[in-house]
């Protein structure tokens, strides 16, 4: 094993640059290289660039729902599942090390790779993040966690600044890097932006927060182009560029020659790609895929049955035998492109069939179809009257909306909230044909469904969802499967209700002057209307609460209570733990996250929660004092269905505590 005793200067300087897009240098054989690749949902392992597009073109591989379904499915045995199957995905391409996953927060809805990152809140993204890397880093495959930090809009990415204070970047943004480092990721890859003025690649003050406050032990890895000056980046202690860079490494050797970068620094940089570089070939030796490509398809299908969320259900769904369906939108019949975000996190699937029509025929349904209107555009729904009378013709209608790649992509924001017009008009046209309209909707973030939500008698959302995901979508509609996803973002009832849309974003500067008011911390606190609210998901169970305790032992809280299931049927329900200090002197958002816990429970029985909250779970982070602190005084715990569906609640008072 070598150390950077046995490298020379230039060994070193070669090493904590890149080889190409997806490897470290081997120094001839000196040591071991790292193979990377993207990404969150499966592998995009690049194989050729297209010399007329200059598109990439990469290897099928499975595609398992998006990032942000997988959150909705609040389960992190669910989270771990998908990393070790992407580890197995991993371990046969061979390949070390997957970049991902993305853990930054969703501050603004209309952020181009929401589908990619986990939640508004800091503590559903991190507590996700952790199992998914422990399933990733169990098979002997290391991760990449990204993006470090506070990048949350893609919009001008290269430039913009997160002008933020320290308090929200410690509650907020901080959080999901913080508890993902419980799993001890590998590596880290930097940001685009830059953090308060300084490029995230250079960010030395948040580098050393994960190394010396979160444990973070591995390599940090700039984000692809990210870097602008490779000698003051390796100063703070980036220790590797991606891709690699000629001008920036040839700046790097005169910056060392000249000695602007001290041999230590540059050191510290070496040993940290070394120490990844065997690392890594430890943990994957002697590792073999435990799956196969066809269990792994299997269980895409059963993270996404617990992904999916019944938004709305005025007793349509389950649908019953034999009714006469009516299907429209191409989202139903649809290919790859429509059911998947574009960028790095783009999978190319092992199959591209998608067809719910056929789904819901084999399971003895009578469905008629028309794909009677594309993503965007208004001329396609012009051209099919026929499918507003035939939607009158059916005992439900159908209709599959969605965004796809085309909408929801890298590099750029969503420009509405909204869907496209003609989707819109579908949904009025046919639902006033039959009320019995049902929408499925494609979508890899929050949407503004108020322009025909009060029309329409169910809703659900189906995401970006992976391969297989007709039949999960047939399953849900026909109540083979009882929905059991939640919320891991408000849909607000419109982008104008959002905070980050109204802060200054000008001149490369974007103000987090929302501060901690994300998401539901925002909507409750100030009691604006939401159209689904954070955490909110229903069942084709009804599930009730009660004897509800929180009893603080030592340096924990425990909540217990218990869930009835008063339905005739078996199904899950994720029990949501927030906290409120009752008389804070120091801002605090209404309520907050802490806990959860998803069980399920069989027909008519009973079960028993039980949350246990660190003290960490009550402190803010003071600013007076730069530690974490516990106010003495009271603190109401609020345990619910939903954040806006508080079932119970109890008090307690705890001293007051430096953490
Ligand atoms: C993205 C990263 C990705 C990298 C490699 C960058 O543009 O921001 O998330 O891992 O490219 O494809």
């Amino acid at each position: 094993m070598k150390t950077v005793k046995d490298l020379t200067a230039e060994e070193k300087l070669r090493l904590i640059c890149g080889k190409d897009s997806w490897h470290t240098v081997d120094l001839g054989g000196k040591i071991p290289a790292v193979t990377m690749t993207d990404g969150p949902v499966g592998l995009r392992v690049v194989c050729k660039r297209d010399e007329v597009s200059g598109k990439e073109d990469s290897l099928p591989a499975v595609a398992y729902p998006a990032i942000h379904m997988l959150a909705n499915s609040w389960n992190p045995a669910v989270a771990r599942k998908m990393g070790e199957c992407l580890g197995d995905d991993a371990l046969e391409r061979g390949v070390d090390l997957l970049l991902a996953p993305g853990v930054n927060i969703k501050r603004d809805p209309l952020n181009g790779r929401n589908f990619e990152y986990f939640s508004e809140d800091p503590y559903l993204a991190g507590t996700m993040a952790e199992s998914y890397i422990e399933g990733v880093q169990s098979r002997g495959v290391g991760v990449c966690l990204k993006h470090f930090c506070a990048n949350n809009s893609e919009y001008d990415r290269f430039h913009q600044t997160s002008d933020v204070d320290e308090r929200t970047l410690r509650e907020m943004y901080y959080v999901p890097f913080e508890i993902a480092c419980k799993a001890k990721p590998v590596s880290v890859m930097c940001s685009y932006n830059r953090v308060n003025g300084t490029y995230a690649a250079e960010y030395k003050k948040g580098f050393d927060v994960l190394r010396d406050e979160f444990g973070f032990d591995g390599a940090i890895f700039s984000d692809w182009g990210a870097v602008r000056d490779r000698t003051r980046s390796a100063k703070a202690g980036l220790d590797i560029e991606m891709p690699f860079n000629e001008g920036n490494y040839r700046k790097l050797c005169k910056d060392y020659a000249e000695g602007k970068l001290s041999e230590e620094e540059l050191d510290a940089c070496t040993q940290r790609v070394l120490d990844l570089a065997y690392r890594l070939k430890g943990m994957s030796k002697d590792e073999k895929p435990v799956t196969s490509e066809q269990q792994r398809l299997q269980a895409a299908k059963e993270i996404l049955s617990e992904s999916i969320v019944l938004l709305k259900n005025d007793g349509i769904l389950p649908l019953a035998k034999g009714q006469k369906l009516f299907m429209c939108g191409v989202f139903a019949k649809a290919w790859p492109a429509l059911l998947r975000g574009g960028g790095s996190a783009c999978v190319r699937w092992t199959e591209e069939n998608f067809d719910i029509t056929a789904a819901l025929q084999k399971r003895g349904f009578d469905v008629d179809y028309e794909s009677a209107f594309f993503i965007k555009d208004v001329l396609s729904w012009q051209n099919a009257r026929t499918a507003v009378l035939k939607a009158g013709r059916g005992d439900v209608n159908i209709v599959c909306v969605g965004t796809g790649e085309e909408i929801e992509y890298e590099s750029g924001d969503r420009q509405s909230l909204r869907l496209p017009a003609v989707q819109e008009q579908a949904i009025l046209d046919t639902a006033a044909q039959n009320p019995n309209t049902v929408v499925v909707l494609f979508a890899g973030s929050a949407i503004d469904v108020s322009a025909w939500i009060d029309q329409v008698k169910a809703v659900v959302y189906a995401g970006f969802t992976g391969e297989g995901g007709d039949e999960v979508v047939a399953d849900i509609l026909t109540g083979k499967i009882n929905p059991s996803g939640k919320l891991s973002e408000t849909f607000p009832l419109s982008i104008e209700d959002v905070p980050a849309a109204n802060t200054y974003k000008h001149a490369g500067v974007t103000r987090y002057q929302d501060g901690l008011d994300v998401g539901y911390r925002y909507y409750d606190t100030y009691e604006v209307p939401v159209a689904f609210p954070f955490g909110h998901g229903l069942s084709y169970s009804s599930f009730e609460y009660d004897n509800l305790k929180a009893e603080q032992k030592g340096g924990t809280v425990k909540v217990m209570f218990e869930v009835e299931n008063t339905s005739e049927r078996a199904g899950k329900e994720t029990a949501q733990v927030y906290v409120r200090e009752c008389a804070p002197f120091v801002y605090r958002p209404l309520k907050e996250l802490k806990g959860f816990c998803k069980e399920e429970i069989g027909a008519g029985k009973r079960k028993k929660f039980c949350v246990e909250l660190p003290m960490r779970a009550f402190a803010h982070w003071s600013t007076a004092t730069d530690r974490w602190e516990v106010t003495e005084g009271d603190y109401e715990i609020m345990v619910g269905s939903s954040s806006a569906d508080i079932r119970l609640r109890a008090r307690l008072t705890l001293p007051e505590i430096q953490l």
